[in-house]
């Protein structure tokens, strides 16, 4: 049975992600769609406590499909976590008489997000981070343009590796997961990649792979580590340099992923995201996680969403032990 509902709000917290401001963007236009008034919550959970919430109009929105960043700002925030943050918010909602919430971020967003539906305001979420690590979707938005980005960079290291015959060790982003390293390394062609969530054996899953590669004449190599994985990259250079006497050059490609104008991939599931979930809120669900699953959307229970554990595609990893087997 459809809710009539007049005034929604929309926020971006965690890590930012590009393609934010596309769901953002999305957001507003289906609002405008269906009747509903939309406030833009700056700087996520802490800006629904701190009342730092406006009504977005259609200049606030005008030509953000393509930049990257949030331009309602990004936090993550502690205070939201206390009971007593959690009432400031509720009480913000009642004053400015926001009858739902859609929010877009990580998991941190969709717990915060869990802890204000227990208090009666329905509260959509969106999946927008880099790390692709939500268990109940395959795909979350920013992970393209972090992953097209950070295969740019690599391919420009490639060149002076190439050319000073070197080792390079790449850090890529993730947190505690190791799917961007892993889409990231095998779009490279890399000597190696460790993710946290594959337990390797460092002498024969590194070393011996460059000394194979080294006997097959190859001379420069590039191994890829996701910042959760064997310590992060300086210790495995370390182990490189020990193991090999290679002199490693270790790069963090660190917050650039996060950053540059989002692919149209993040684009169109931003846009298709925010629609669904703007139309979820009308359709009077409350408490869900948009997903998309072999893309078609879906929604999910967030309490749900939250008790699934992510694993790496088996087959993902199985074709990445291939590409990187001894050549
Ligand atoms: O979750 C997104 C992410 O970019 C992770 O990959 C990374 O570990 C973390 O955020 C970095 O957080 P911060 O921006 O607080 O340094």
């Amino acid at each position: 049975m459809a809710t009539k509902i007049k005034r929604i709000g929309v926020l971006t917290s965690g890590g930012d992600a590009p393609g934010m401001n596309a769901a953002v963007r999305a957001v507003y236009r289906a609002c405008v769609n269906f009747g509903i008034e939309c406030l833009g919550i700056y700087r996520g959970w802490n800006g629904l406590i701190n009342n730092e919430i406006k009504r977005l109009d259609a200049h606030d929105i005008a030509h953000i499909i393509n930049r990257g960043g949030t331009i309602l700002y990004s936090a993550r925030s502690k205070e939201f976590m206390t009971e007593e943050g959690q009432k400031k918010a509720v009480a913000a909602c009642k004053l400015f008489g926001i009858e739902g919430i859609v929010a877009i971020g990580g998991d941190g967003t969709f717990r915060g997000a869990l802890a204000l539906s227990k208090y009666g305001i329905p509260v959509i979420g969106i999946p927008g981070t880099i790390d692709n690590d939500i268990s109940s979707t395959g795909y979350t938005i920013g992970f393209d343009t972090a992953a097209n980005t950070a295969v740019e960079c690599i391919d420009k290291l490639r060149d002076t590796m190439a050319s000073h015959e070197r080792c390079s060790v790449v850090e890529v982003m993730g947190r505690h997961a190791g799917y961007l390293a892993m889409y990231v390394g095998m779009a490279v062609g890399a000597t190696a990649v460790l993710v946290p969530e594959v337990e390797i054996d460092f002498e024969q899953d590194v070393i011996e792979k460059i000394r194979h590669a080294r006997l097959s004449g190859f001379t420069h190599f590039m191994i890829v580590v996701a910042e959760g994985a064997a310590n992060g990259a300086y210790e495995v250079a370390e182990k490189i340099r020990d193991g090999l006497g290679l002199d490693p050059r270790v790069t963090i490609l660190g917050h650039i992923q996060r950053g540059g104008s989002p692919t149209a991939r993040d684009r169109v599931t931003a846009t298709r995201m925010g629609y669904y979930a703007v139309k979820a809120l009308t359709e009077g669900k409350a408490n869900r996680v948009v997903c998309v699953r072999s893309g078609d959307m879906l929604d999910i229970d967030i309490e749900e969403a939250l008790s699934m554990t992510k694993t790496l595609y088996t087959l993902d990893a199985e074709t990445l032990q291939a590409m990187t087997a001894r050549r």
